[in-house]
């Protein structure tokens, strides 16, 4: 029997990977979240197709099949899909032809996680923004969007200073930067025209907010025991940003009872908005008691890398259980910390040394991506530690993150 996935309340039935009756998955974007995800569904026996724009992709050694295409052509996913005939396709990136995905859902072709609409809505910041701010009414820093050099002037006399200017479709904080003053305004434009994926030139002005920290409020959607869709928080993440990319993280960060109610309010509307099935990263800035929402990913998080120490089910693994209809455990397990290994060179196949010293310290644990070729300020690994408490598993993973050093050999 062919294994569906139509039903959400259906029982699930798992197939034999690379037989008639197999459950396939295919990943959507393969970089070391999607690897994780991939290990946790290769442990479930599901038969796991990996597609990225470059070959060797983290997520293309460890499926059962590799594919290399541009993921902005709606044609060659259609024509792609069409071939594998996965019952789940998993985004694990934003920059994808997501409106394809949408007609071939609505369709009734094809299951996307969380939704179709979920993707498509995320991966504009315009999208998730209205969406959150102005229909679900929840708590934002104040915005405008703006298409031209003149009208970002404008948004940022309105929106005031300090405030962060962003393309509307970017990731990694690739062309977003801070605008102290008006003189400010035009390096801004010019850096977000060069970040942004595709060359419409459309930013998000946002007020600043200067918040005392920010989580990723890791929550996720899955089938309970009386076959309704139930919501599962984990504890919070807190984590330090370095020019809008994640450089370390850390769990549980520790807050106001009320500031977590807020965020756990928020997080629940927005995700029963976007639906589906499947582990979401809720970013949230908190002062004291007050809660905004920032921006959400309808996958896993990657300050969430945290959780492969802290968590008895990581994020890669609730992601996997609840898109297949099963059960999770957001249990926390002890404190831990992330903290991020870079490339440091502009090469193909890098080394790294120093290994067996970052090891040696007890509760200490690493990843290295398999990246095939490093650039200084790409992500090629993680380092992992566990204590008693939060503050110390940080300086634990710091200290063993610096003891990596990447080197060309
Ligand atoms: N309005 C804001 N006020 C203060 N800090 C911000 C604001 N927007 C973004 N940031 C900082 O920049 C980081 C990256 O921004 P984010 O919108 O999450 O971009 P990305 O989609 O690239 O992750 C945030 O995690 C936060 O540290
Ligand atoms: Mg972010």
């Amino acid at each position: 029997m062919k294994t569906s996935f139509t039903h959400a309340s259906a029982p699930v039935i798992l197939g034999t990977p690379l037989s008639a009756n197999a459950t396939k998955v295919m990943l959507l974007g393969s970089g070391e979240l999607g690897k994780e995800v991939i290990i946790s569904l290769q442990r479930l026996g599901v038969e796991v197709i990996a597609v990225d724009r470059y070959p060797n992709a983290p997520g293309h050694q460890v499926a059962h099949r590799a594919h290399v295409i541009d993921m902005t052509d709606g044609v060659a996913l259609a024509e792609l899909i069409a071939r594998e005939q996965p019952d789940l396709i998993v985004p694990e990136i934003e920059a994808i032809a997501t409106q394809t995905l949408v007609e071939l859902e609505n369709a009734g072709k094809i299951r996307v996680i969380p939704t179709a609409r979920a993707t498509w809505l995320t991966m504009n910041r315009e999208g998730i923004r209205r969406l959150v701010a102005e229909e679900l009414n929840l708590p934002t820093s104040p915005y405008q969007f703006a298409d031209t050099r003149e009208e970002m002037r404008a948004a940022c006399t309105t929106i005031g200073y300090p405030c962060i200017v962003k393309p509307v479709m970017s990731s990694s904080g690739k062309g977003q930067s801070r605008v102290n003053s008006a003189a400010e305004v035009d390096a801004a434009w010019d850096y977000a025209a060069s970040g942004g994926r595709v060359q419409n030139g459309r930013v998000i002005v946002e007020g600043f907010i200067d918040f005392e920290y920010e989580i990723t409020l890791l929550t996720v959607r899955a089938i309970g025991s009386n076959g309704q869709t139930e919501t599962h928080f984990c504890a919070p993440i807190g984590h330090v940003q370095v020019h809008g990319d994640y450089v370390e993280s850390w769990q549980p960060q520790i807050m106001h009872p009320d500031a977590l109610k807020n965020a756990q309010l928020i997080a629940q509307k927005v995700t029963d908005n976007l639906g589906g099935l499947g582990l979401f990263g809720v970013e949230l800035f908190v002062n004291n008691d007050m809660v905004w929402f920032s921006e959400v990913s309808p996958r896993p998080h990657d300050t969430g890398m945290v959780t492969m120490a802290s968590q008895v089910q990581n994020e890669f693994e609730l992601h996997a259980k609840a898109i297949l209809g099963l059960p999770v455990d957001t249990s926390l397990r002890c404190p831990a910390a992330s903290a991020v290994i870079y490339g440091q060179h502009n090469a193909p196949a890098i080394a790294f040394e120093g290994l067996a010293e970052a090891l040696a310290e007890p509760g200490t644990d690493i990843r290295l991506f398999g990246k095939p070729e490093s650039f200084e300020r790409r992500r090629m690994g993680v380092a992992l530690a566990t204590a008693a408490d939060t503050d110390t598993a940080r300086v634990k993973a710091k200290a063993a993150a610096a003891k990596v050093k990447p080197v060309i050999r």
